[in-house]
């Protein structure tokens, strides 16, 4: 009952004499089939695959015709190992939904359903538009499933609770929604009724944390993955630095750096002595050791500015921490509760220049930024220095595709980590905060929230004595 179809993501080539050839171009796993001297009813079975499609019945009928059982069999187990069929369901002749494996991993079985079973939605199943038609995929399982009804959409729609088949309401046969059923559990879109509740491990993965790390790894999809530089022809890429953000501009403190590599605490002190350290002494922190603290941590050592063709026009630089491809999309702003020598407010460092602008902020916003730190903390005072991580997304969005925003979440780690290394080398107070309010933070400096906000966040202070 289900057709069989070369699947889109299938190149078929017959063009080498007496060879035929079929490859997947699926990006990453992709495999090729190559059959010498393929015989005239595997191009027939073939030709039917590509066209029209046809139920396994039908074609093995005619390969027994042709007394050549066989080989038809090995011939469909090669194309359905490597991942080369799509699984189509068929109503009058018209498709209701159409499977599309993306990995040699899911292997479609044809299987029976109790019409008692209770059956539902799997949490992690989600809708989204393609080209042409909606497309049902989940993290669970590496494949597309495409929607070509709404009489599919109207079971789906009663599966969003446990159901069984005897107990589903369509107007399409039983029979073609037992098929439908059964091969959505193939594709893992549905599961036996309440099985995701009572599985610690489905449990305790959240929707959106497994499809983050699906999609930003490779195996379970087929969309374009890295360093590919997709819109180099409409848009330019952003500057290595913001430009200054206001007048108000306070040049910091440059330490001298051949000194402390002689004289600094060892690698191996401050690695082992690193904690974090959440209260902060009588005397605040001083503009000087912020100075230092930025330019041991933040400072661009190097502008990176490559003829254009290389790097496709992009300004690199280097810094102190790694930073994924060189793109240093991160950005700090330092909302100053008690610092001496600079006033309460929120500032932007820059970089290149090593120096702090000061940016007009409504003190309700800047009091709100505080108070998060202040109970993420469970301080009872706030800092006397949080640090807030941006990124300019469109920075690293601009050259990689799938990985982006993953890349720039690792990037802030190793920023996070540098920061606690040098604050501990300097005798400061350091604490990492595992969240904050993205909006509030846009909303307080005036940028957009799909452009520039907060991935990341970081607590300062002088040690109490
Ligand atoms: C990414 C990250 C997020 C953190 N978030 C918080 C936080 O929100 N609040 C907090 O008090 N500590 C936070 N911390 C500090 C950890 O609680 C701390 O590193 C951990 O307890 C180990 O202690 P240590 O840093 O003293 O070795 C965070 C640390 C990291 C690396």
């Amino acid at each position: 009952m289900l057709t069989l179809k070369i699947n889109p993501h299938t190149k078929v080539d017959t063009s080498k004499k007496g060879t035929l050839s079929l490859s997947s171009t699926i990006r990453h796993g992709g495999r090729e089939l190559v059959l010498k001297d393929p015989s005239r009813m595997i191009l027939t079975c073939l030709k039917k695959l590509q066209q029209e499609g046809s139920e396994e019945q039908a074609l093995s009928d005619l390969a027994l015709k042709q007394g050549d059982l066989t080989s038809f069999y090995y011939f469909l187990n090669l194309l359905k190992r490597n991942n080369l069929l799509s699984y189509a369901l068929l109503h009058k002749n018209k498709p209701l939904l159409t499977l599309h494996p993306l990995s040699s991993r899911l292997q479609i079985e044809e299987r029976s359903l109790a019409p008692t079973q209770k059956i539902q939605l799997s949490k992690f199943a989600f809708l989204r538009p393609s080209a042409k038609n909606l497309i049902l995929e989940t993290p669970l399982a590496p494949v597309e499933c495409e929607i070509h009804s709404q009489e599919i959409l109207a079971v789906l729609h009663q599966l969003t609770n446990p159901k069984s088949l005897k107990e589903i309401r369509s107007p399409i046969p039983r029979s073609l929604v037992e098929k439908l059923c059964t091969l959505l559990l193939e594709a893992k879109i549905l599961v036996p009724a309440k099985s995701e509740e009572k599985d610690p491990l489905a449990l305790q993965w959240e929707f959106h944390d497994l499809l983050f790390h699906t999609r930003t790894r490779l195996g379970r999809h087929n969309n374009p993955y890295g360093g590919l530089f997709p819109f180099t022809k409409e848009i330019s890429p952003l500057p290595a630095c913001k430009p200054p953000m206001s007048k108000r501009r306070t040049p910091l403190f440059k330490p001298d750096i051949e000194k402390l590599k002689r004289e600094d605490r060892s690698f191996t002190h401050v690695i082992e002595e690193r904690r974090s350290k959440r209260e902060h002494g009588n005397n605040p922190l001083t503009l000087k050791q912020l100075g230092e603290f930025l330019f041991r941590t933040a400072r661009m050592k190097e502008h990176l500015i490559y003829p254009k063709g290389e790097t496709h026009g992009a300004e690199l630089s280097r810094r102190p921490y790694p930073g994924g491809g060189a793109v240093y999309e991160l950005e700090l702003y330092l909302v100053i509760y008690k610092c001496q020598g600079l006033e309460k407010g929120i500032y932007h460092y820059h970089p290149r220049e090593h120096t702090l602008y000061q940016l007009e902020a409504e003190q309700k916003n800047i009091d709100a930024l505080l108070r998060d730190s202040m109970h993420s903390s469970g301080k009872k005072d706030f800092p006397q220095v949080f640090f807030i991580i941006t990124s300019r997304f469109q920075r690293m969005s601009w050259k990689y595709r799938s990985m982006a925003y993953a890349a720039t979440l690792k990037t802030t780690g190793v920023l996070l980590q540098t920061m606690y290394l040098v604050a501990t080398a300097m005798d400061l107070a350091p604490c990492a905060i595992g969240g904050g309010d993205s909006d509030l933070f846009s909303e307080a400096i005036g940028t957009s929230y799909l452009e520039e906000t907060s991935v990341g966040e970081f607590m300062l202070g002088s040690r109490e004595q």
